[in-house]
């Protein structure tokens, strides 16, 4: 679990990022499907087009970190996007890539705020929720196979 210092350094980032959301979100997907395209045909492009859809991955990822010290609170949320991620294909490979381009968008966004101690608050935050997301869709893929 997180120390304490780790969840106050989470909590007091998330409101100016979550403000930051479409910066976020914009400079995440782009470098990611620049940097990885191994990972676009997972997504349906028609709803990055038409921005339904994009901002809810990064946007969700800073809503778990608010609540990472009450994960419990989550957990339906959680499940009904791991039953997507498991129609899609995600696998527990795919976390890492998709941790480095949130971390490098956080980076970008918030300049020289963004201090080695605010980032590495969200690398352990973003491993705790990633890791909570794999078991959850491991289950299911157990289930289907
Ligand atoms: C902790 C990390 C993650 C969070 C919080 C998260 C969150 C979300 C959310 C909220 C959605 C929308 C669900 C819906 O349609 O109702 C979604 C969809 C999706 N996510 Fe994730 N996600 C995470 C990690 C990943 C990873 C690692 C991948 C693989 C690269 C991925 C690929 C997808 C795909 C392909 C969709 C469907 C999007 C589409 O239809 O275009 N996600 N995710």
């Amino acid at each position: 679990m997180l120390d304490q210092h780790t969840i106050d350094i989470i909590k007091s980032t998330v409101p100016a990022l979550k403000a930051h959301g479409l910066d976020i979100t914009t400079t995440f997907y782009k470098n990611m499907f620049e940097q990885n395209p191994e990972v676009a045909p997972l997504f349906d492009m028609s709803k990055q087009k038409s921005g339904e859809q994009p901002k809810a991955l990064a946007m969700t990822v800073l809503a778990a970190a608010q609540n990472v010290d009450n994960l419990g609170a989550i957990m339906p949320v959680v499940q009904r996007i791991a039953i997507r991620h498991c129609d899609c294909g995600v696998k527990e490979e795919h976390y890492p890539i998709v941790g480095k381009h949130l971390l490098e968008a956080i980076k970008q966004v918030l300049g020289e705020a963004a201090t080695d101690e605010i980032i590495d608050a969200w690398a352990k935050t973003y491993e705790v929720i990633a890791q909570v997301f794999i078991d959850a869709e491991k289950e299911i893929y157990a289930s289907r196979a």
